[in-house]
């Protein structure tokens, strides 16, 4: 049967779909166990929690499923080089937002405080946990924490936006790739190049990272239905994750009116930017990101940009000033039909297989 793969096998569940953890407070348990007790791969995105959060959360996924399930992090979790931010550069970025907190009516932030990675603290609860499976992106954890992941039998998962990405992840251990397309929602995962020159499609970069790397590859982005699926799988795909139509579901954390734009016009265009983390990411394409889209160096580094243009995003939900919300999704979201998780598992599994029983009449 066409969801007997590899990475089925390894993550030990019945169909090879994982659902897209979310980082940034999207993530919900209730979108894991549904996604799991349905057979796919359910995924927290935790790199914004605290190690205690993180241990609470893994608790609550263990009493809502007893099915295999993913919890994620962020390898790098700032661009800070040096300690502090420079007032000169903390001036520009102001300058350069200065007429939207002005339009809200808002004061700008002062300089926000430097920032201190959280990842190790957070790998250390992975290890303590033992969640079935542990993905990451940007970047490879050290050497030791993956071999105490193969220790504990926690199966491990890397993104890669590259083939040179993908052959990294392979030489350090890491059990599956995730080939990241451009199309994708959220954030460009790259650690070996710069995001912007890293925009390979799901298609090409499968079949790139098919031909030269052995362990499984999950294909991500623009993946929504049935269809998609078999392409994935034909193209040599093991699995696939699935992020944006899993976001527009009741079960995921993001707020209703959010659901309500990828569900919308809108979501016809979408975009990268960097305007509203400091790392490049795609959501709907909204007056900001379109306004700075040709800003080099006008942000600040990741994290920092995010915490400066909360107070931003804060005022303009309550004012509801939608233009100014960078609404995270892929580029798939046109075609979104489901808002139930069940649904969608249940749907993507009958038109897979339906699709897999044409080809052998
Ligand atoms: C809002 C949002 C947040 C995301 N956050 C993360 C994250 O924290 N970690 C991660 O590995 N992937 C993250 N992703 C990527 C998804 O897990 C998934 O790979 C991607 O959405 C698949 O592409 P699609 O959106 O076209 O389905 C995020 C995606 C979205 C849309």
């Amino acid at each position: 049967m066409w969801y007997q793969t590899k990475a089925s096998e390894m993550l030990g569940i019945e169909y090879p779909v994982l659902q897209g953890p979310f980082g940034g407070n999207l993530s919900s348990v209730e979108l894991v166990s549904t996604v799991s007790n349905a057979g796919g791969l359910g995924g927290y995105g935790a790199y914004t929690l605290s190690p205690q959060e993180i241990i609470q959360i893994d608790q609550q996924i263990k009493a809502a499923t007893n099915k295999p399930y993913n919890i994620n992090l962020w390898v790098s979790d700032t661009d800070m080089q040096e300690d502090t931010l420079s007032d000169e550069r903390f001036k520009q970025v102001r300058t350069l937002f200065k007429p939207y907190f002005d339009e809200l009516g808002i004061p700008l932030p002062e300089k926000p405080p430097p920032f201190k990675s959280r990842f190790e603290n957070q790998a250390d609860v992975i290890l303590h946990q033992k969640p079935p499976v542990f993905s990451f992106m940007f970047g490879i954890p050290s050497a030791d924490i993956l071999e105490q992941c193969h220790r504990l039998g926690i199966v491990t998962i890397g993104a890669a936006t590259t083939l040179d990405e993908a052959i990294a992840l392979e030489s350090a251990g890491v059990d599956l790739i995730i080939a990241s397309g451009f199309e994708a929602g959220g954030h460009r995962p790259s650690f070996l190049a710069s995001a912007e020159s890293s925009t390979i499609g799901t298609f090409a970069l499968i079949q790139l990272i098919r031909e030269k790397v052995k362990i499984p590859v999950i294909a991500a982005g623009g993946i929504a239905n049935g269809k998609g699926v078999a392409a994935a799988l034909a193209l040599g795909a093991d699995a696939v994750q699935i992020g944006t139509a899993f976001l527009a579901c009741e079960e995921s954390n993001a707020t209703a009116i959010h659901k309500q734009m990828l569900f919308s016009e809108a979501a016809r265009h979408t975009t990268l930017s960097r305007s509203f983390t400091g790392r490049l990411g795609r959501g709907i394409a909204n007056r900001i990101a379109e306004e700075l889209m040709y800003t080099e160096n006008g942000f600040l580094p990741f994290p920092l940009q995010t915490q400066f243009m909360s107070h931003l995003r804060k005022e303009a939900i309550a004012q509801e000033k939608w233009d100014m919300i960078y609404f995270w999704g892929g580029q798939i979201a046109p075609v979104l039909k489901h808002t139930k998780a069940a649904d969608l598992m249940k749907s993507i599994q009958e038109e897979t297989t339906d699709y897999f029983d044409q080809q052998k009449k």
